[in-house]
């Protein structure tokens, strides 16, 4: 609330020339577009005081755009967005008020898809100049979601700097490892395929590149000496951008031959002894953005206890690629795959593209796995993100009703049985799911949730026998104060527990 006064009941720039009322109702709030992770309700508290007094308020900025993705995933849909304004649509609602003053930011509709970045830097700029500012963390969201959508590098760190109103250095800091990523090149892909075991002629397939070509990279390519560059003061961001490298595949060769301890060390990360992994948030270095993107060091956990180097992985649901990357840095294989795998083809071949769908029994591994890795949706929680990733013929499985969502895990963990060794491990990582967002703790209905517990009751059924739980919790700072005081102003107990079952073949099943 740093611009709007209420003292004259009026407040800065309520009347412009093309300002027209609109219904809330036809407004989209749009959270990829929209710079601001969550709402205050502080803030929508005070607009809502003071329109009880009569205040004015400046109008919301809003944008009329087509192509934008329906609920099926179809981008023919059309769409009025809101830019800047959310805190004061919410608090006209909470009044009952059923259309706010409202100004459009271009006077025809956009084409949603190939204005995503001005949209979002519209909005941003709005945002940082009145209203409660943009904390450093939204401009940091901001600024990334820029950078990994524009591979091409068309917005510099300058531009960034200048609109987001933080320094050239702070939008550096924010985006290297993602710039990194973009500028890798071909040669590098390559090794990084090879490494993660893919055989010469996979790799030839998909690259279309032939395979003698491709024996030559993989045996010829050198990187000189990473060590000399280090020793001469470099970081391995910069030492990743001189051989146009990712950065994953940067520390793999630094760290290559040490063992498993060493490279915790050298990573930073402190190796945890006990069943109890925290770890505060995910190391950027490794894996990309991606709703529910897990830390790299829980990967690195799992591997040190349950695989040794050369084993095979398997990602089921591969996401942002940290298991891939994490399995490139401990020297062992790794089989990816994903829905959304098109998505990155050009950036992440080692993502391989699968809709598993269990009842048709498609295994699309090669070689059976040491160790299976699997960090499915948890329910319905990001069902809109990945509903993005996905369409209603291929849908993700965060979008199943629960009944079909528990079968889908009894399907594959009986399809996952079938295809391993019987040394195989499986590594299967969720939360308990309920509707806490509004339900008090006592008044939860058994046939509610979706806990840790059925996800076992599933695997035993399965053949599977659960050996190890470990507890890997979620940060509780996601949640702003204001959020925290209204659940215990209505007894909701949160979840921020997540469970790592580490599961072992039962020969014969049950
Ligand atoms: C929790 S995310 C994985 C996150 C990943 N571990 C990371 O850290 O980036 C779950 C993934 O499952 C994928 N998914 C959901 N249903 C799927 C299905 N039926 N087949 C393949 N992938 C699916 C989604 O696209 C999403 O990327």
């Amino acid at each position: 609330m740093e611009q709007f006064t209420f003292k004259n009941k009026r407040l800065a720039g309520s009347d412009p020339i093309n300002m027209k009322p609109i219904k809330i109702k036809d407004l989209t709030w749009d959270p990829s577009i929209y710079p601001r992770t969550s709402k205050s309700r502080q803030t929508i508290n005070a607009y809502a005081e003071a329109l009880e007094i009569g205040a004015q308020f400046p109008p919301i900025k809003i944008q009329r755009v087509f192509n934008y993705p329906d609920a099926d995933g179809n981008k023919t849909t059309q769409a009025t967005i809101i830019l800047d304004g959310n805190h004061r649509c919410s608090a006209f609602q909470e009044k009952g008020i059923q259309e706010i003053p409202a100004i459009e930011w271009k006077d025809h509709p956009l084409d949603y898809e190939k204005n995503k970045i001005p949209l979002l830097l519209e909005s941003a700029r709005c945002n940082t100049i009145h209203g409660d500012r943009l904390t450093p963390n939204d401009k940091k969201r901001v600024a990334r979601d820029i950078a990994s959508t524009d591979p091409e590098c068309k917005y510099t760190e300058d531009a960034l700097a200048e609109k987001l109103g933080v320094s050239q250095q702070t939008v550096n800091a924010w985006i290297t490892d993602i710039r990194v990523r973009q500028r890798t090149n071909r040669n590098s892909i390559i090794l990084k395929l090879s490494r993660l075991g893919w055989t010469q002629e996979k790799i030839s397939e998909t690259m279309g590149i032939k395979q003698q070509r491709i024996s030559q990279i993989t045996n010829n390519t050198s990187f000189g000496n990473i060590c000399n560059l280090l020793s001469q003061g470099h970081n391995m961001e910069y030492i990743a951008a001189h051989y146009q490298m990712d950065l994953a595949l940067t520390w793999a060769i630094r760290l290559q031959g040490k063992t498993d301890q060493e490279k915790f060390k050298e990573l930073g990360w402190g190796l945890r002894t006990w069943d109890q992994w925290n770890f505060n948030e995910c190391d950027e270095r490794f894996g990309d953005d991606w709703p529910g993107r897990i830390p790299a060091q829980l990967i690195a956990h799992t591997l040190f206890y349950f695989t040794k180097p050369n084993d095979l992985v398997l990602d089921p649901m591969a996401g942002g690629g940290v298991v891939p990357d994490t399995c490139l840095l401990f020297e062992r294989k790794c089989q990816a795959f994903d829905l959304a795998a098109q998505d990155k083809q050009d950036k992440r071949p080692e993502i391989e593209y699968h809709h598993w769908d269990p009842k048709k029994e498609a295994w699309p591994v090669l070689k059976k796995p040491d160790l299976i890795f699997f960090d499915p949706p948890y329910y319905t929680k990001k069902k809109k993100e990945y509903e993005q990733k996905a369409n209603k013929d291929i849908p993700s499985i965060s979008s199943y009703t629960k009944k079909d969502y528990k079968q889908f895990f009894k399907d594959f963990f009986t399809l996952a049985h079938k295809n391993a060794k019987p040394t195989t491990t499986l590594a299967f990582l969720n939360a308990d799911w309920r509707d806490f967002e509004s339900t008090p703790a006592a008044e939860e209905k058994p046939d509610k949730a979706i806990t840790i517990f059925d996800y076992h009751s599933l695997l035993s059924e399965t053949g599977w026998k659960t050996i190890f739980r470990i507890e890997c919790p979620l940060s509780s700072e996601r949640l702003t104060g204001n959020q925290v005081q209204k659940m215990q102003d209505k007894r909701i107990l949160g979840t921020i527990g997540r469970t790592l079952l580490i599961a072992k073949k039962l020969t014969p099943p049950l």
